[in-house]
Protein backbone atom coordinates (compact mmCIF):
# COMPACT_ATOMS: atom_id res chain seq x y z
CA UNK A 1 0.00 0.00 0.00
CA UNK A 2 1.35 3.65 -0.66
CA UNK A 3 2.09 6.45 1.23
CA UNK A 4 -1.05 8.43 -0.26
CA UNK A 5 -3.32 4.86 0.01
CA UNK A 6 -2.34 4.74 3.84
CA UNK A 7 -2.95 8.46 4.89
CA UNK A 8 -6.11 9.30 2.61
CA UNK A 9 -7.92 9.69 6.09
CA UNK A 10 -5.18 12.00 7.10
CA UNK A 11 -5.47 14.08 4.20
CA UNK A 12 -9.20 14.76 4.88
CA UNK A 13 -8.46 15.97 8.17
CA UNK A 14 -5.99 17.79 7.35
CA UNK A 15 -7.55 19.86 5.10
CA UNK A 16 -10.52 19.97 7.74
CA UNK A 17 -8.26 21.69 9.62
CA UNK A 18 -7.12 24.42 7.13
CA UNK A 19 -10.72 24.93 6.07
CA UNK A 20 -11.55 26.04 9.87
CA UNK A 21 -9.32 28.92 9.89
CA UNK A 22 -11.83 31.81 8.30
CA UNK A 23 -8.86 33.50 6.43
CA UNK A 24 -10.83 35.99 4.88
CA UNK A 25 -8.33 38.77 3.28
CA UNK A 26 -11.39 41.36 2.50
CA UNK A 27 -12.24 41.79 6.37
CA UNK A 28 -9.75 43.06 8.58
CA UNK A 29 -11.02 41.52 11.53
CA UNK A 30 -9.74 38.41 10.59
CA UNK A 31 -6.06 39.52 10.30
CA UNK A 32 -4.92 36.65 13.09
CA UNK A 33 -7.20 33.99 11.18
CA UNK A 34 -5.00 35.34 8.03
CA UNK A 35 -1.46 34.61 10.04
CA UNK A 36 -2.94 31.56 11.38
CA UNK A 37 -3.49 29.95 7.74
CA UNK A 38 -0.15 30.79 6.54
CA UNK A 39 1.36 29.51 9.51
CA UNK A 40 -0.46 26.32 8.88
CA UNK A 41 0.55 26.31 4.94
CA UNK A 42 3.90 26.69 6.14
CA UNK A 43 3.85 23.40 8.66
CA UNK A 44 2.30 21.74 6.13
CA UNK A 45 5.14 22.41 3.85
CA UNK A 46 7.93 21.62 6.73
CA UNK A 47 6.00 18.13 7.59
CA UNK A 48 5.59 16.93 3.92
CA UNK A 49 9.51 16.99 3.87
CA UNK A 50 10.30 20.28 2.05
CA UNK A 51 13.38 22.01 3.14
CA UNK A 52 12.98 25.33 4.07
CA UNK A 53 9.52 26.74 4.64
CA UNK A 54 8.97 30.60 5.96
CA UNK A 55 6.98 33.26 5.56
CA UNK A 56 7.82 36.51 4.12
CA UNK A 57 6.52 39.24 5.79
CA UNK A 58 5.96 42.58 3.85
CA UNK A 59 3.10 45.20 3.97
CA UNK A 60 0.48 42.99 3.35
CA UNK A 61 -0.61 39.59 4.38
CA UNK A 62 2.38 37.57 4.40
CA UNK A 63 3.78 35.14 1.25
CA UNK A 64 4.32 31.25 2.08
CA UNK A 65 7.86 30.28 0.46
CA UNK A 66 9.19 26.99 0.96
CA UNK A 67 11.68 24.65 -1.66
CA UNK A 68 13.55 21.58 -2.15
CA UNK A 69 16.09 21.94 -4.85
CA UNK A 70 18.07 18.92 -4.53
CA UNK A 71 17.32 17.78 -8.35
CA UNK A 72 20.77 18.71 -10.01
CA UNK A 73 19.97 19.08 -13.56
CA UNK A 74 16.21 18.54 -13.43
CA UNK A 75 13.85 21.65 -13.95
CA UNK A 76 12.24 23.82 -11.30
CA UNK A 77 8.46 24.47 -10.88
CA UNK A 78 6.99 26.82 -8.68
CA UNK A 79 3.15 26.07 -6.96
CA UNK A 80 1.44 29.20 -6.15
CA UNK A 81 -1.79 29.32 -4.62
CA UNK A 82 -3.76 31.73 -2.21
CA UNK A 83 -4.70 30.87 1.68
CA UNK A 84 -7.04 33.57 2.02
CA UNK A 85 -11.09 33.22 1.04
CA UNK A 86 -13.66 35.42 0.31
CA UNK A 87 -16.39 36.13 2.74
CA UNK A 88 -19.08 33.79 3.69
CA UNK A 89 -21.96 36.02 3.62
CA UNK A 90 -25.14 35.50 2.84
CA UNK A 91 -24.46 32.92 5.87
CA UNK A 92 -28.44 31.45 6.04
CA UNK A 93 -28.09 29.79 2.90
CA UNK A 94 -25.11 27.29 3.89
CA UNK A 95 -26.54 24.11 4.83
CA UNK A 96 -23.78 23.88 7.08
CA UNK A 97 -21.70 26.68 8.89
CA UNK A 98 -18.60 27.96 6.55
CA UNK A 99 -15.90 26.95 8.51
CA UNK A 100 -17.44 23.83 9.68
CA UNK A 101 -16.14 21.50 6.81
CA UNK A 102 -18.72 19.12 6.81
CA UNK A 103 -18.55 15.74 4.43
CA UNK A 104 -21.98 15.26 2.75
CA UNK A 105 -22.15 12.41 -0.08
CA UNK A 106 -18.62 12.80 -2.11
CA UNK A 107 -18.29 16.48 -1.51
CA UNK A 108 -16.76 18.63 0.98
CA UNK A 109 -18.34 21.74 2.16
CA UNK A 110 -17.05 24.58 3.30
CA UNK A 111 -15.85 28.44 2.09
CA UNK A 112 -12.64 27.82 0.59
CA UNK A 113 -13.15 23.89 0.16
CA UNK A 114 -12.01 24.53 -3.81
CA UNK A 115 -11.09 28.40 -4.09
CA UNK A 116 -8.49 27.85 -3.28
CA UNK A 117 -7.11 25.68 0.18
CA UNK A 118 -8.22 22.25 -1.09
CA UNK A 119 -6.57 22.95 -4.30
CA UNK A 120 -3.29 24.55 -2.12
CA UNK A 121 -3.29 21.31 0.25
CA UNK A 122 -3.49 18.96 -2.50
CA UNK A 123 -0.54 20.27 -3.88
CA UNK A 124 1.14 19.97 -0.66
CA UNK A 125 0.24 16.41 -0.42
CA UNK A 126 0.91 15.55 -3.53
CA UNK A 127 4.69 16.38 -2.63
CA UNK A 128 4.76 14.89 1.16
CA UNK A 129 3.31 11.76 -0.87
CA UNK A 130 6.32 11.41 -3.14
CA UNK A 131 9.07 12.81 -0.87
CA UNK A 132 7.38 10.28 1.99
CA UNK A 133 7.47 7.37 -0.57
CA UNK A 134 11.18 8.12 -1.96
CA UNK A 135 13.28 10.07 0.18
CA UNK A 136 12.79 12.42 -2.89
CA UNK A 137 11.57 14.83 -5.75
CA UNK A 138 11.45 14.12 -9.20
CA UNK A 139 12.26 17.62 -10.13
CA UNK A 140 13.05 20.99 -7.85
CA UNK A 141 10.38 22.19 -5.97
CA UNK A 142 9.01 25.82 -4.75
CA UNK A 143 5.95 26.99 -3.13
CA UNK A 144 4.67 30.21 -3.70
CA UNK A 145 1.31 31.21 -1.77
CA UNK A 146 -0.49 34.31 -1.00
CA UNK A 147 -3.18 35.89 1.13
CA UNK A 148 -4.42 38.39 -0.54
CA UNK A 149 -5.64 37.14 -4.02
CA UNK A 150 -9.47 37.20 -2.98
CA UNK A 151 -9.39 40.88 -2.53
CA UNK A 152 -7.06 41.73 -5.56
CA UNK A 153 -4.32 42.82 -2.89
CA UNK A 154 -0.75 43.43 -5.10
CA UNK A 155 1.35 42.63 -2.61
CA UNK A 156 2.81 39.58 -4.32
CA UNK A 157 2.73 41.39 -7.70
CA UNK A 158 5.47 44.08 -6.15
CA UNK A 159 7.44 41.08 -4.73
CA UNK A 160 7.64 39.65 -7.69
CA UNK A 161 8.17 42.11 -9.94
CA UNK A 162 11.03 42.42 -8.01
CA UNK A 163 12.36 39.02 -9.50
CA UNK A 164 13.71 37.41 -6.21
CA UNK A 165 16.48 34.88 -7.34
CA UNK A 166 14.73 32.26 -5.36
CA UNK A 167 11.77 32.32 -7.63
CA UNK A 168 13.80 31.53 -10.59
CA UNK A 169 11.64 28.75 -12.14
CA UNK A 170 11.09 26.82 -15.55
CA UNK A 171 7.21 26.99 -14.75
CA UNK A 172 4.63 27.80 -12.36
CA UNK A 173 2.14 25.40 -11.93
CA UNK A 174 -1.57 27.04 -10.17
CA UNK A 175 -4.54 24.51 -9.18
CA UNK A 176 -7.03 27.18 -8.71
CA UNK A 177 -8.85 26.96 -11.87
CA UNK A 178 -12.67 24.50 -12.85
CA UNK A 179 -12.24 21.49 -15.37
CA UNK A 180 -14.85 22.04 -17.66
CA UNK A 181 -17.00 19.08 -17.07
CA UNK A 182 -16.92 15.75 -14.39
CA UNK A 183 -14.96 13.62 -15.13
CA UNK A 184 -12.99 15.35 -18.03
CA UNK A 185 -9.37 16.58 -17.02
CA UNK A 186 -9.05 20.06 -18.53
CA UNK A 187 -6.03 22.26 -18.63
CA UNK A 188 -7.08 26.36 -18.47
CA UNK A 189 -4.87 28.44 -20.83
CA UNK A 190 -6.14 32.04 -20.38
CA UNK A 191 -7.68 34.45 -17.88
CA UNK A 192 -9.52 37.47 -18.18
CA UNK A 193 -8.38 40.65 -16.56
CA UNK A 194 -9.66 43.12 -14.75
CA UNK A 195 -10.09 46.61 -13.10
CA UNK A 196 -12.25 47.23 -10.31
CA UNK A 197 -13.54 50.35 -9.09
CA UNK A 198 -15.75 51.74 -6.93
CA UNK A 199 -18.16 55.21 -8.78
CA UNK A 200 -18.96 58.03 -6.47
CA UNK A 201 -21.73 59.91 -7.63
CA UNK A 202 -22.90 63.16 -5.77
CA UNK A 203 -25.83 65.59 -6.32
CA UNK A 204 -27.24 67.94 -3.50
CA UNK A 205 -25.34 68.55 -0.59
CA UNK A 206 -27.69 66.89 1.32
CA UNK A 207 -30.59 64.37 1.22
CA UNK A 208 -34.36 65.96 -0.44
CA UNK A 209 -37.64 65.44 -0.10
CA UNK A 210 -39.18 63.85 -3.30
CA UNK A 211 -42.07 65.59 -3.93
CA UNK A 212 -41.00 69.47 -3.14
CA UNK A 213 -38.10 68.60 -5.05
CA UNK A 214 -38.80 66.16 -8.10
CA UNK A 215 -38.54 67.49 -11.13
CA UNK A 216 -35.46 69.86 -10.18
CA UNK A 217 -33.22 68.14 -8.14
CA UNK A 218 -30.43 65.48 -9.59
CA UNK A 219 -30.54 61.86 -8.65
CA UNK A 220 -27.52 60.05 -8.11
CA UNK A 221 -29.02 56.90 -7.98
CA UNK A 222 -30.71 57.42 -11.75
CA UNK A 223 -27.11 59.32 -12.44
CA UNK A 224 -25.55 55.81 -11.94
CA UNK A 225 -27.97 54.14 -14.01
CA UNK A 226 -27.63 56.48 -16.71
CA UNK A 227 -23.72 56.35 -16.51
CA UNK A 228 -23.85 52.46 -16.30
CA UNK A 229 -26.80 52.48 -19.27
CA UNK A 230 -24.28 54.46 -21.65
CA UNK A 231 -21.23 51.79 -20.81
CA UNK A 232 -22.80 48.86 -21.88
CA UNK A 233 -25.58 48.50 -24.11
CA UNK A 234 -28.84 46.09 -24.03
CA UNK A 235 -27.13 43.77 -25.64
CA UNK A 236 -23.78 43.51 -23.64
CA UNK A 237 -21.82 45.59 -26.21
CA UNK A 238 -19.55 48.04 -24.18
CA UNK A 239 -20.00 51.58 -25.59
CA UNK A 240 -16.42 51.89 -23.40
CA UNK A 241 -14.32 53.73 -26.84
CA UNK A 242 -11.37 52.11 -28.08
CA UNK A 243 -12.39 49.41 -25.35
CA UNK A 244 -12.11 46.47 -28.11
CA UNK A 245 -9.06 47.76 -30.12
CA UNK A 246 -6.80 45.22 -28.73
CA UNK A 247 -8.70 42.43 -28.25
CA UNK A 248 -7.39 39.25 -29.65
CA UNK A 249 -10.01 37.45 -30.70
CA UNK A 250 -9.49 33.44 -30.82
CA UNK A 251 -7.61 31.58 -33.31
CA UNK A 252 -10.09 29.14 -35.67
CA UNK A 253 -8.01 26.06 -34.16
CA UNK A 254 -9.34 27.46 -30.69
CA UNK A 255 -13.39 28.15 -31.86
CA UNK A 256 -13.10 24.30 -33.09
CA UNK A 257 -11.87 23.24 -30.35
CA UNK A 258 -14.64 24.70 -27.80
CA UNK A 259 -17.20 23.98 -30.44
CA UNK A 260 -16.64 20.13 -29.56
CA UNK A 261 -16.96 20.48 -25.90
CA UNK A 262 -19.83 18.51 -24.08
CA UNK A 263 -22.14 21.03 -23.33
CA UNK A 264 -25.85 21.67 -22.83
CA UNK A 265 -26.82 24.72 -22.42
CA UNK A 266 -30.13 24.79 -21.02
CA UNK A 267 -28.59 22.83 -18.04
CA UNK A 268 -25.82 25.51 -17.94
CA UNK A 269 -28.51 28.08 -18.13
CA UNK A 270 -31.47 26.18 -15.56
CA UNK A 271 -29.24 24.14 -13.34
CA UNK A 272 -25.66 25.64 -12.89
CA UNK A 273 -26.86 29.27 -13.04
CA UNK A 274 -30.44 29.06 -12.14
CA UNK A 275 -31.23 31.61 -14.45
CA UNK A 276 -34.24 32.27 -16.85
CA UNK A 277 -31.81 33.25 -20.13
CA UNK A 278 -28.43 33.70 -21.66
CA UNK A 279 -27.69 37.49 -21.52
CA UNK A 280 -24.29 39.07 -23.39
CA UNK A 281 -23.52 40.28 -26.90
CA UNK A 282 -25.80 38.04 -29.18
CA UNK A 283 -23.46 37.79 -32.50
CA UNK A 284 -20.96 36.13 -30.43
CA UNK A 285 -20.46 32.66 -28.83
CA UNK A 286 -20.89 31.79 -25.40
CA UNK A 287 -17.56 30.71 -24.59
CA UNK A 288 -16.30 33.24 -26.60
CA UNK A 289 -18.38 36.08 -24.35
CA UNK A 290 -17.74 34.69 -21.05
CA UNK A 291 -13.82 33.42 -22.01
CA UNK A 292 -12.87 36.24 -24.68
CA UNK A 293 -14.49 39.41 -24.44
CA UNK A 294 -14.31 42.32 -22.29
CA UNK A 295 -17.06 42.32 -20.17
CA UNK A 296 -18.24 44.97 -17.68
CA UNK A 297 -20.31 44.23 -14.31
CA UNK A 298 -22.20 45.99 -11.16
CA UNK A 299 -21.70 44.56 -7.84
CA UNK A 300 -23.46 46.81 -5.91
CA UNK A 301 -24.99 50.19 -5.14
CA UNK A 302 -25.26 51.69 -2.08
CA UNK A 303 -27.51 54.66 -1.49
CA UNK A 304 -30.62 56.33 -0.38
CA UNK A 305 -33.31 54.37 1.30
CA UNK A 306 -33.25 50.63 1.75
CA UNK A 307 -35.27 50.02 4.78
CA UNK A 308 -38.54 48.47 5.70
CA UNK A 309 -41.53 50.66 4.53
CA UNK A 310 -41.36 53.58 1.87
CA UNK A 311 -39.26 56.98 2.32
CA UNK A 312 -39.53 59.60 0.08
CA UNK A 313 -36.60 60.98 -0.35
CA UNK A 314 -33.66 61.78 -3.04
CA UNK A 315 -30.29 60.68 -1.96
CA UNK A 316 -27.63 63.46 -2.20
CA UNK A 317 -24.89 60.74 -3.31
CA UNK A 318 -24.51 56.94 -4.01
CA UNK A 319 -21.42 54.29 -5.14
CA UNK A 320 -21.56 51.84 -7.40
CA UNK A 321 -19.18 48.94 -7.28
CA UNK A 322 -18.55 48.04 -10.58
CA UNK A 323 -15.62 45.89 -12.44
CA UNK A 324 -14.45 45.43 -15.88
CA UNK A 325 -13.02 41.90 -17.24
CA UNK A 326 -10.12 41.88 -19.79
CA UNK A 327 -8.64 39.80 -22.06
CA UNK A 328 -5.29 39.54 -24.12
CA UNK A 329 -4.07 42.07 -25.59
CA UNK A 330 -5.72 44.80 -23.60
CA UNK A 331 -3.74 46.59 -20.78
CA UNK A 332 -5.30 47.90 -17.45
CA UNK A 333 -3.85 51.13 -17.17
CA UNK A 334 -5.57 51.81 -20.75
CA UNK A 335 -8.51 50.44 -19.66
CA UNK A 336 -8.59 52.69 -16.58
CA UNK A 337 -8.15 55.69 -18.98
CA UNK A 338 -10.75 54.89 -21.39
CA UNK A 339 -13.12 54.08 -18.69
CA UNK A 340 -12.51 57.19 -17.10
CA UNK A 341 -13.33 59.05 -20.19
CA UNK A 342 -16.43 56.87 -20.92
CA UNK A 343 -17.95 58.09 -17.34
CA UNK A 344 -17.33 61.73 -17.50
CA UNK A 345 -18.42 61.65 -20.76
CA UNK A 346 -22.19 59.81 -19.92
CA UNK A 347 -22.37 62.14 -16.24
CA UNK A 348 -25.25 64.06 -16.60
CA UNK A 349 -26.26 67.34 -14.98
CA UNK A 350 -26.09 68.18 -11.79
CA UNK A 351 -24.16 65.55 -10.52
CA UNK A 352 -20.66 64.60 -9.97
CA UNK A 353 -18.93 60.87 -10.95
CA UNK A 354 -15.66 60.03 -9.52
CA UNK A 355 -14.32 56.60 -10.05
CA UNK A 356 -11.70 55.39 -7.64
CA UNK A 357 -10.05 52.14 -8.89
CA UNK A 358 -9.46 49.51 -6.26
CA UNK A 359 -7.33 46.77 -7.81
CA UNK A 360 -6.54 45.66 -11.47
CA UNK A 361 -4.96 42.47 -13.20
CA UNK A 362 -3.66 42.08 -16.56
CA UNK A 363 -5.21 39.14 -19.33
CA UNK A 364 -2.97 36.10 -19.00
CA UNK A 365 -3.03 34.02 -22.29
CA UNK A 366 -0.66 30.97 -22.27
CA UNK A 367 0.89 29.24 -25.57
CA UNK A 368 -0.18 25.10 -24.84
CA UNK A 369 2.49 24.18 -27.07
CA UNK A 370 5.01 23.97 -23.88
CA UNK A 371 6.51 21.05 -22.38
CA UNK A 372 5.53 21.59 -18.68
CA UNK A 373 1.61 22.35 -20.30
CA UNK A 374 2.09 18.53 -22.73
CA UNK A 375 3.47 16.94 -18.91
CA UNK A 376 0.18 18.10 -17.01
CA UNK A 377 -2.13 17.15 -19.60
CA UNK A 378 -0.23 14.13 -19.96
CA UNK A 379 -0.46 13.20 -15.90
CA UNK A 380 -4.13 14.29 -15.75
CA UNK A 381 -5.22 12.05 -18.42
CA UNK A 382 -3.65 8.95 -17.00
CA UNK A 383 -5.10 9.69 -13.87
CA UNK A 384 -8.70 10.27 -14.86
CA UNK A 385 -8.38 8.29 -17.99
CA UNK A 386 -9.84 10.51 -20.15
CA UNK A 387 -8.17 12.94 -22.98
CA UNK A 388 -7.42 16.31 -21.02
CA UNK A 389 -9.18 19.47 -22.33
CA UNK A 390 -7.63 22.88 -23.03
CA UNK A 391 -10.14 25.86 -22.41
CA UNK A 392 -9.91 29.21 -21.12
CA UNK A 393 -11.44 30.66 -18.13
CA UNK A 394 -13.30 34.01 -17.28
CA UNK A 395 -12.35 34.23 -13.93
CA UNK A 396 -8.89 36.07 -13.16
CA UNK A 397 -5.31 34.98 -11.29
CA UNK A 398 -3.24 38.28 -11.72
CA UNK A 399 -0.52 37.00 -10.88
CA UNK A 400 -0.18 34.29 -14.06
CA UNK A 401 0.52 37.37 -15.89
CA UNK A 402 2.78 38.84 -13.64
CA UNK A 403 4.76 35.26 -13.81
CA UNK A 404 4.82 35.75 -17.52
CA UNK A 405 5.92 38.98 -17.74
CA UNK A 406 8.59 39.20 -15.12
CA UNK A 407 10.02 35.77 -14.57
CA UNK A 408 9.25 34.42 -18.25
CA UNK A 409 7.61 31.22 -17.82
CA UNK A 410 4.40 29.99 -18.38
CA UNK A 411 1.98 28.78 -15.70
CA UNK A 412 -0.01 25.34 -16.00
CA UNK A 413 -3.17 25.79 -14.82
CA UNK A 414 -4.66 22.45 -14.00
CA UNK A 415 -7.23 22.84 -11.74
CA UNK A 416 -9.51 20.44 -9.94
CA UNK A 417 -12.80 22.63 -9.42
CA UNK A 418 -16.18 21.43 -10.83
CA UNK A 419 -18.43 23.92 -12.26
CA UNK A 420 -21.04 23.19 -9.74
CA UNK A 421 -18.65 23.62 -6.72
CA UNK A 422 -19.80 27.58 -6.00
CA UNK A 423 -17.13 29.24 -5.88
CA UNK A 424 -17.73 32.84 -3.98
CA UNK A 425 -21.39 31.47 -3.40
CA UNK A 426 -23.10 29.72 -0.38
CA UNK A 427 -22.17 26.05 -0.08
CA UNK A 428 -18.89 26.17 -1.50
CA UNK A 429 -17.59 22.56 -1.89
CA UNK A 430 -14.41 20.03 -3.00
CA UNK A 431 -15.86 17.13 -4.96
CA UNK A 432 -13.45 14.71 -2.66
CA UNK A 433 -12.54 12.42 -5.58
CA UNK A 434 -11.02 15.38 -6.86
CA UNK A 435 -9.37 16.39 -3.80
CA UNK A 436 -7.33 12.62 -4.12
CA UNK A 437 -7.23 12.07 -7.71
CA UNK A 438 -5.68 16.25 -8.23
CA UNK A 439 -2.86 14.48 -5.51
CA UNK A 440 -2.77 11.93 -7.82
CA UNK A 441 -2.31 13.72 -10.98
CA UNK A 442 -0.24 16.28 -9.27
CA UNK A 443 2.35 13.92 -8.18
CA UNK A 444 2.28 12.38 -11.59
CA UNK A 445 2.52 15.24 -13.21
CA UNK A 446 6.02 15.75 -10.92
CA UNK A 447 7.37 12.12 -11.92
CA UNK A 448 6.48 12.75 -16.09
CA UNK A 449 8.56 16.12 -15.36
CA UNK A 450 11.40 14.40 -14.18
CA UNK A 451 11.75 11.58 -16.48
N1 LIG B 1 -9.76 31.01 -8.47
C1 LIG B 1 -10.45 32.20 -8.81
C2 LIG B 1 -10.42 32.53 -10.29
C3 LIG B 1 -10.99 31.46 -11.17
C4 LIG B 1 -12.21 30.88 -10.89
C5 LIG B 1 -10.31 31.06 -12.28
C6 LIG B 1 -12.72 29.88 -11.70
C7 LIG B 1 -10.82 30.10 -13.11
C8 LIG B 1 -12.02 29.51 -12.82
C9 LIG B 1 -9.84 33.37 -8.02
O1 LIG B 1 -9.71 33.05 -6.66
C10 LIG B 1 -10.75 34.54 -8.09
O2 LIG B 1 -11.86 34.44 -7.61
N2 LIG B 1 -10.28 35.65 -8.63
C11 LIG B 1 -11.01 36.88 -8.62
C12 LIG B 1 -10.09 38.01 -8.98
C13 LIG B 1 -9.52 38.77 -7.85
C14 LIG B 1 -8.57 39.80 -8.38
C15 LIG B 1 -10.55 39.37 -6.97
C16 LIG B 1 -12.06 36.90 -9.69
O3 LIG B 1 -11.89 36.27 -10.74
O4 LIG B 1 -13.05 37.58 -9.48
MN1 LIG C 1 -8.88 31.20 -6.40
MN1 LIG D 1 -11.75 33.26 -5.75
Amino acid sequence: MTYFQQHQSDFLEGLKTFLRIPSISTLSEHKPDIRRAAEFARDELLHAGMTSAELIEGNGNPLVYAEWLAAPGKPTVLFYGHYDVQPADPLDEWKSPPFEPTVRGNDIFARGAVDDKGQVYLQIKAVESLLKTTGKLPVNVKFLLEGEEETGGEHIEEYVKTRPPRLKADAAVVCDTEMFAPELPTICVGLRGMVYAELFVEGASHDLHSGVYGGAAPNPIQAIAEILCALKDREGHLLIPGFYDRVVPPSQKERAAWATLPFDEKEYTEKEMGARALVGEPEIPLFERTWARPTLEVHGIRGGFTGEGAKTVIPARAVAKISTRLVADQRPDEAIQQLRAAVSAACPNGVTAELKVLHTGAPSLTNPDNPFIHAAAAAMKEIFGKETVYIRSGGSIPIVGVFDQYLGIPSVMMGFGLPDDNLHAPNEKFHLPNFYRGIEAVARYLEILGE
